[in-house]
């Protein structure tokens, strides 16, 4: 945790997701309950075939609704793409950017990422940026360096606390059960904070550093209490609506 910086607990649900699975989200809305709501924020990012549907179901409750992914351009001519203005329009508050997937499978470069991020904060939502190295680059002792590249390239000059959180994510415990040490979370967080506070100032000081990899109930706890964890971006285990909020739970004890 950081002091003065309240925490994001965010649901990512990737290509999963039908309108079958409204119930989950209407599960999530439903089980967030004043106390717990006093000291966290909690988002779900649905498919964006969902998006419309789920801000509907959340309007009126505190959970906030996102998208995983859009284009940097404003509109025009991108087949297959959809712009920050009509997550927007959806009313959807958030989009992950930057995510793993999209850098691995879709060549998203840090540039692209930037360009996105610009677009997301320009439209007056909040961008998640998300940045981790692989297990390759940890074995070969590069993690810091490839966290302050990407965060260098990944955010633009405009970020500020109120528009931008990043999202700690190592390439290689994403989905995979494995999880770093406490101590190698500790380390890369306090570096991603110095990180953002030499080029941010202030506003890199509220910045929410969020931890995303195999967060499940049984270890939410421990990782959330970590100096400089700010929340959870949570892959397989949002999926459900009672492990989502057994994970958010793990903030009314800390
Ligand atoms: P996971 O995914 O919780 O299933 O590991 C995290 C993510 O990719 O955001």
């Amino acid at each position: 945790m950081t002091p003065n910086v309240r925490p994001l607990v965010a649901g990512n649900w990737k290509m999963n997701g039908l309108r079958e699975q409204l119930g989950e989200i209407r599960a999530i809305a439903g089980g967030l309950d004043d106390a717990l709501l006093s000291r966290i924020d909690v988002l779900l990012c649905p498919p964006t075939t969902l998006l419309y549907v789920a801000t509907a179901l959340a309007e009126d409750t505190p959970l906030a609704i996102g998208a995983q992914n859009c284009s940097e351009h404003v509109s025009g001519a991108f087949t297959g793409e959809i712009s920050a203005e009509m997550i927007a329009d959806c009313m959807g508050t958030h989009c992950i950017v930057g995510h793993s997937e999209r850098r691995t499978l879709y060549g998203e470069n840090d540039a692209i990422v930037r360009d996105k991020t610009k677009a997301i904060t320009n439209t007056g939502l909040s961008a998640i940026v998300c940045i981790g190295e692989t297990e390759a680059e940890r074995k070969a002792g590069k993690t810091l360096d490839i966290l302050g590249s990407q965060l260098a390239g990944s955010l633009p000059e405009s970020a500020r606390a109120s528009n931008t959180v990043i999202a700690y994510e190592p390439v290689w415990a994403i989905g995979t059960g494995l999880t770093p040490s406490v101590t190698d979370i500790t380390e890369a967080h306090a570096f991603i904070r110095q990180t953002l506070r030499q080029r941010f100032a202030d506003e890199g000081d509220g910045m929410r550093i969020l931890y995303g990899g195999s967060v499940k109930p049984g270890n939410a706890g421990e990782l959330m209490a970590i100096a400089n964890v700010d929340g959870a971006l949570v892959g397989g285990a949002s999926l459900k609506a009672l492990d989502f909020l057994a994970i958010c739970e793990a903030y009314r004890v800390l």
